[in-house]
């Protein structure tokens, strides 16, 4: 497995009470696998991601087992945190602006992790940019290496910033929302690229996202978020003929699709 979280409970501990957010999330990701993890919004999607990572500090109480890449994120020091993140893991957020330093051009950004982290020749990490700027569908990316971010628009930079992530071979991708703030057609052209690299390099994908039908639509397994709780589980075949779960039918209800309107 790459991604395995057990019965993981965190608390957020600043403030005079403590703040119970993940009650019990059982979570997992096998190589060429793209599962999904959906909620509705403050159902704690991101801290459980975040968690997984050890991102956060003594402000979070964490318990349970986090496996990420067969190494214990629980009781590792953080040096093997980091260094678990930095050769596994990439992690792809919503707002492509708030990852890339606005001072820079894109290309120093992208290149910079390659030569510093992983040790590429700065003119490798700069063919490896391009080849996969060019892969994410970015037009005239040699252009948009010298360029800075505000030069560019949310769709495109959200293309850089998983160029990025794809740059230091990743085994495992969270990708929270990382899609959500794009058009239809650049949603689907990404999902439709992320799906290639899954199938290609046995890559695997937690897709976080409060659409259940987008993530009916792509994902091998979806575990529904309601609360910091892991409330049903979906699999294929079937995924949501087997819900029972009271909030997953809402969910399913709630949003209806093309294909439903077109059996009614
Ligand atoms: N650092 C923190 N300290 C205290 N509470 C926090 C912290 N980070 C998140 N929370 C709380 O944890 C809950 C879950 O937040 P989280 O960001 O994980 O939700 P989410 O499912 O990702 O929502 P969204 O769909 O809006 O991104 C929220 O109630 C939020 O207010
Ligand atoms: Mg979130």
């Amino acid at each position: 497995m790459l991604l395995e979280i057990e019965q993981l409970h965190l608390a957020f501990v600043a403030g005079d009470e403590p703040a119970h957010i993940l009650r019990g999330i059982d979570v997992s990701v096998a190589p060429g696998e793209l599962v999904g993890l959906v909620g509705e919004s403050g159902s704690g999607k991101s801290t459980t991601v975040r968690a997984a990572l050890r991102l956060y500090g003594d402000e979070a109480d964490i318990t349970g087992s986090i496996r990420l890449n067969g190494t214990d994120m629980v009781n590792a020091d953080a040096a093997t945190q980091r260094r678990v993140r930095a050769e596994s893991v990439a992690l792809v957020q919503q707002d492509p602006r708030a990852a890339l330093n606005p001072v820079r051009r894109i290309g120093d950004s992208l290149a910079e992790r390659l030569v510093k982290v992983h040790g590429l020749r700065r003119a490798d990490a700069d063919a490896r940019i391009l080849a996969l700027l060019t892969e994410v569908g970015l037009t005239l990316p040699e252009r948009r290496m010298r360029q800075y971010p505000h030069e560019l628009s949310g769709g495109m930079l959200q293309r850089v910033v998983i160029a990025a992530a794809l740059s230091t071979d990743p085994k495992l991708i969270l990708a929270d929302e990382a899609t959500s703030a794009l058009d239809v057609t650049t949603q689907a052209e990404i999902i439709a690229m992320f799906q290639r690299q899954i199938r290609e390099r046995g890559l695997g994908m937690l897709f976080i996202t409060h659409d259940l039908h987008l993530a009916g639509a792509i994902c091998d397994r979806i575990h529904v978020l309601q609360h910091g709780e892991v409330v049903e589980t979906l699999s294929r075949p079937g995924l949501f003929d087997t819900a029972t779960h009271p909030y997953t039918r809402t969910l399913i209800e709630s949003a209806p699709t093309l294909a439903r309107k077109d059996r009614s």
